[in-house]
């Protein structure tokens, strides 16, 4: 794990109210003719792994812009570093270089986080991998371990960390990234529909084991967003599950950060260990 500074730069794309919330529920916009709340989530201290970009920057936005201070863990060094700059906000910002598969990493990174903000409210299990697009049968042994180690294991990390500090102060908000590859499973994405849908399991079973406490463990499936990780994707299997989203649009990863940000929010105070849709229309349940 390795600590990365931030400097100047460029604040996040939310309008009004941006990294100072009084805990006002104003409506801003957003880009691209979004419009959007801001949720109360004043000084509440978030992790966002997988935050350097995409689905979990905007995340990080979202946050920050709602009063939060969020530790981001990356395994991207550099363009994390590049993104704790961009986001200008040195001390409500930190950013760790963390593999979230090593278990070591995840409790330094836990530490650190603990060190530099004095607690944790909110764990965002954003960070994962897709790996290659190929049948079961003809699937790389190697890569599906990766893909499992990343989304489930990494995930599986980070809650083994940070859950003993959120019961200690009987708060949490846990939110976990999964996908309607998990619920609905893809054709030639096995270990990424597999790992999702553990995912989804893993997040009833802490849901129930943390419902005594004031801790909510949740995930959202996401459809398909334009960032890094769907874009590494065979084109062909991209077109295939565009044409899947009844909405017939890609998701923006700000509406992803909308739904997130509610669910980390203390006013999502009953639901715990479910899934909440974000596929556009293609997922019925
Ligand atoms: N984008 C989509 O279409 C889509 C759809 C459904 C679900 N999701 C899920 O949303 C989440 C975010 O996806 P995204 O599209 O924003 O991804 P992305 O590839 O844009 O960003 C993921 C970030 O995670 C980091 N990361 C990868 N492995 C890591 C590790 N071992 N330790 C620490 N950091 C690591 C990467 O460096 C990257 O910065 C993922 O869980 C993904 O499965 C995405």
């Amino acid at each position: 794990m390795i600590s990365v500074a931030g400097q100047s730069g460029v604040c996040c794309n939310i309008s009004g109210n941006a990294g100072g919330s009084k805990g006002a529920s104003a409506t801003t916009r957003v880009g691209k003719g979004l419009f959007m709340n801001v949720y109360d989530l004043n000084e509440r201290v978030a992790i966002v792994t997988g935050g350097a970009q995409g689905i979990g920057l905007a995340v990080t936005k979202r946050i920050l812009a709602s009063g939060g201070r969020v530790s981001i863990w990356d395994r991207d060094r550099v363009l994390l570093e590049e993104t704790v700059k961009t986001l200008a906000q040195p001390n409500r910002v930190q950013g760790l270089a963390v593999d979230i598969a090593d278990l070591a990493g995840v409790e330094d990174a836990a530490k650190a986080a603990i060190d530099r903000f004095g607690r944790i409210d909110i764990l965002i299990n954003n960070a994962a991998i897709v790996g290659p697009n190929a049948t079961t049968w003809e699937y790389p042994s190697d890569a599906f371990r990766e893909v499992v180690n990343v989304g489930l294991i990494g995930t599986f990390h980070c809650c083994r960390a940070v859950v003993p500090h959120m019961i200690a102060a009987n708060y949490g908000r846990i939110v976990n990234l999964s996908s309607v590859a998990g619920k609905e499973g893809n054709p030639r994405a096995p270990a990424y529909s597999a790992t999702k849908a553990a995912v989804i399991a893993l997040t009833k079973s802490l849901g129930k084991e943390l419902a005594a406490y004031n801790i909510g463990v949740n995930c959202v499936t996401p459809a398909v967003a334009k960032t890094a990780l769907a874009m590494s994707q065979a084109p062909d299997f991209l077109a295939m599950i565009v044409a899947k989203i009844p909405r017939g649009r890609m998701l923006e990863v700000e509406e992803a950060a909308s739904m997130i940000c509610w669910l980390a929010s203390a006013e999502n105070s009953f639901t715990t260990g479910a899934a909440f849709d974000l596929s556009g229309g293609r997922a019925t349940y």
